[in-house]
């Protein structure tokens, strides 16, 4: 039998007001007139909740678009789901955040691009550092949980010192450092943004001097990139193991990625259940456990522990979602990540930042 899901990641909406190169939205967005209403959403929530989710990461886009957020959180947590908000900061007023709170939300997640102003507009396309520091401040003073995400790649790598000392005068309690996963738009941007092997081991030596620095103080999150380690990472837990994601038109699916794999047909909120879409659904159940698996994962003793790796970066590196992902150095693909990263250590060729377009609002 499967077992419950813990977690859904609501994406609200897909409009955003940033447009960072390594957007992790599907290439093409939701359009707004097609999101899922105030009602639908709370029906997936409580839903939700009845098939045993705890946790809800409630994202986008940039949710603090949605006029009806308050309603939203309020839904989530009047079924017992502990909430969190993912947001840019742009909009987090302290009269926002505050109607947030009294709806019953827990916890706020932070995006910023870099520790200083210039370095961050830079990578999110348009000012909003500094809003984003005024936001950490209305945060702070709500006193919720504050984690602050921070993307990392081959222009601010080399910052992460000062990155870790923004979030200490910020106030955050954990700071995850997600080095870039190549899908989606970051594909298009990998040659800009690859780091090179050198800049990804000083950046993790630092990491460990400041953790043993601030000791239980500040949680920092090391989030391994893929391309320099040989390793798969077990994306999302597993296919289908432990997460449903609802995209803003009712799209549901194993993870934020799997918009981009053609032969998914995922299965729709406004149709189906959300205990039949995680327990029957063919999407679901497409890449479940290790009856999928081709050669070599298939025998291999880490086929349950990261399970075969992404399926999404498979599919984008490969062109087949069911091959073992290119990032394990056992995979007859890994070259696919080798060459790039051997060409981006020995200072391969630069190129400009492609951004991630507006959301159309039509
Ligand atoms: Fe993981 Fe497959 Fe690589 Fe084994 S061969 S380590 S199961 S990705
Ligand atoms: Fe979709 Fe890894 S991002 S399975």
């Amino acid at each position: 039998m499967t077992e419950a899901p813990w977690a859904l990641l609501a994406e609200v909406t897909h409009a955003c007001p940033l447009h960072c190169p390594y957007c992790s939205n599907p290439l093409e967005l939701v359009r707004r007139r097609t999101e899922l209403t105030t009602a639908e959403w709370s029906r997936v929530l409580a839903e939700a909740a009845d098939l045993g989710v705890v946790q809800a990461h409630v994202s986008g886009g940039e949710p603090l678009l949605r006029a009806d957020l308050a309603e939203i959180v309020a839904a989530a947590h009047a079924a017992g789901i502990y909430t969190q908000l993912v947001t840019s900061g742009l909009g987090l007023e302290a009269g926002r955040l505050d109607e947030l709170v009294r709806a019953g939300l827990d916890a706020v997640q932070l995006s910023v691009q870099d520790s200083r102003a210039e370095g961050s507009d830079r990578i999110a396309g348009r000012p909003s550092f500094a809003a984003k520091e005024q936001a950490a401040g209305v945060i702070r003073r709500a006193g919720l949980p504050f984690g602050l995400n921070v993307v990392l790649h081959r222009h601010n790598l080399d910052h992460i010192a000062e990155i870790i000392e923004l979030g200490v005068r910020w106030g955050a309690d954990r700071i995850e450092l997600a080095n870039t996963q190549f899908y989606g738009w970051a594909l298009r941007n990998r040659t800009a943004l690859l780091p090179t092997r050198e800049q990804l081991e000083s950046a993790k030596d630092t990491v460990a001097t400041w953790r043993e620095r601030l000791g239980g103080r500040l949680e920092l999150v090391w989030v391994v990139p893929d391309y320099y380690e040989g390793v798969a990472k077990p994306c999302m837990g597993g296919w289908g193991a432990r997460s449903i994601t609802v995209g803003p038109d009712g799209a549901a699916l194993p993870c934020p990625a799997a918009y981009a794999l053609p032969d998914l047909s995922p299965p729709n909120v406004r149709d189906h259940s959300l205990a039949w879409i995680w327990a029957r659904s063919a999407a679901f159940n497409a890449y479940r456990g290790t009856a999928w698996m081709p050669t070599p994962c298939r025998e291999c003793p880490r086929r349950e522990i990261d399970f075969g790796g992404c399926r999404c970066q498979a599919y984008a590196l490969t062109g087949d979602a069911a091959r073992t992902d290119p990032a394990c150095a056992l995979s007859p693909d890994h070259r696919l990540v080798r060459d790039p990263a051997t060409t981006a250590s020995r200072g391969g060729p630069e190129q400009n930042l492609t951004y991630r377009r507006p959301a159309r609002n039509g």
